[in-house]
């Protein structure tokens, strides 16, 4: 039953507990209304996972039923129950045993403290609304949401109202960093090995020459004037380079330096790309005159917390006078706190607020946000330029 809010309760401070187990990570926060974080707790499965070269469906799930318990307990220790309006819980997109595991704790939860309401998430509607939480940013504004598994590119008109300018038609950044390092076997490195291969990428790149490998832009990304990505023709070629030059970690032919210069190369490449895209983004709002869309760009994802792609479209910003805001880096990769806090977002506007659990709550694996407007956004067939820091006198490439 959807839940009738009543006027005392939509202006009480309202308290919520959020449950995330999309991917790996098991996270759970309590969030308030006033956009105080009164408690978060995360349990990382990183190193279970890591021998395997990926994430594995049936270890993540019997870490997240273990995890769970522990975990909602600690952010409930000096927290009344009676305190909590609702429980937000991530159903859709993700990895669906994964979600099933938060799906059935949460129920078991709804069982036990029968006062509590249920708000089903979208979790990559949550990485676009977090920022939100951090900082004064009303609606609308431009998105990039970049994590493992998704790359979308956006516009937030509101709690529930999304526009796709874009999206990626294979892989998503995270992916292509993450198997980039692994074939570069930085999982071994003894100064990244408990990172994430983004973050791993991310930190060797900062010593390092990006100019010192030249990976072709693929014919597909410099063809379409849209603002879609594709990052599958990039790591097939990251993949060549390192299986022809044995750039790895441990490789007789690799110092580190080789390293950190491959490294510079792969994230320059990944970001160039997605910069072309936001780029396009930029001047498609200008073309249609939204000018109120690209106020604001938002970074959000795991990938938004790479420095280097946050200085890059820092300048694209700077340039045309948009405003860039991004969470801090912890809300960037999954956590508890973006889940709770979609939960506020949602509970504020009383949309889909369930005063009991329905019967059936199915995850979905996938789950596209909002409308694609990906059709109007070739229709202009915006050229950018390639070396945007060029457009005003020089000549430069159009992509
Ligand atoms: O949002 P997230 O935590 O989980 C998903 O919903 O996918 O994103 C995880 C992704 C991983 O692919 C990880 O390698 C990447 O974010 N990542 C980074 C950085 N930190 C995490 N990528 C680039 N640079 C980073 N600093
Ligand atoms: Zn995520």
């Amino acid at each position: 039953m959807i839940r009738n809010l009543s006027i005392n309760r939509i202006y009480h401070s309202l308290r919520i507990l959020g449950i995330e187990t999309s991917c790996d990570d098991t996270a759970a926060a309590v969030v308030d209304s006033q956009r105080t974080i009164l408690s978060q707790a995360c349990r990382n499965q990183l190193k279970y996972h890591q021998p395997w070269g990926g994430i594995v469906p049936s270890i993540a799930k019997n870490h997240h039923y273990e995890n769970l318990v522990p975990v909602v307990a600690e952010v409930m220790k000096d927290i009344e129950w009676n305190t909590i309006d609702a429980i937000a819980t991530s159903v859709k997109p993700g990895l669906v045993i994964s979600l099933w595991q938060g799906i059935n704790f949460t129920r078991q939860l709804l069982q036990k403290y029968t006062h509590l309401s249920f708000i089903p998430i979208h979790h990559m509607e949550a990485h676009a609304l977090t920022v939100r939480l951090t900082h004064d940013v009303p609606f609308p504004y431009m998105v990039l949401l970049a994590s493992g598994g998704h790359c979308i590119l956006g516009i937030v008109e509101d709690v529930d109202k999304f526009y796709r300018l874009g999206e990626t038609k294979d892989i998503a950044p995270g992916e292509a960093f993450d198997k980039s390092a692994r074939e570069m076997k930085l999982h071994e490195h003894p100064l990244v090995q408990d990172m994430a291969g983004g973050a791993a990428m991310g930190y060797l790149a900062r010593e390092g020459d990006e100019k010192r490998y030249q990976l072709i832009t693929s014919s597909y990304s410099a063809k379409m004037k849209d603002c879609s990505f594709s990052f599958g023709g990039m790591l097939s070629q990251i993949r060549r380079v390192i299986g022809k030059e044995s750039i790895y970690y441990g490789s007789s032919s690799t110092d580190e330096q080789k390293l950190k210069d491959f490294a510079a190369c792969i994230q320059a490449s990944i970001v160039r790309h997605i910069e072309t895209r936001v780029h396009r983004a930029i001047l498609f709002c200008d073309t249609i005159q939204k000018s109120q869309w690209k106020q604001r760009l938002v970074l959000a994802g795991g990938v938004a917390s790479n420095l280097y792609l946050r200085q890059r479209i820092n300048d694209l910003c700077s340039h045309y006078g948009i405003e860039l805001v991004c969470p801090p880096v912890e809300f960037c990769t999954d956590n508890g706190v973006m889940i709770a806090w979609n939960g506020i977002e949602r509970y504020r506007r009383n949309l889909n607020v369930f005063e009991r659990m329905p019967e059936i709550v199915v995850p979905e694996g996938r789950s596209p946000l909002g409308s694609d407007i990906s059709e109007q956004v070739c229709a202009y067939d915006l050229s950018v330029p390639f070396d945007w820091k060029t457009i005003l006198g020089k000549k430069h490439v159009l992509l």
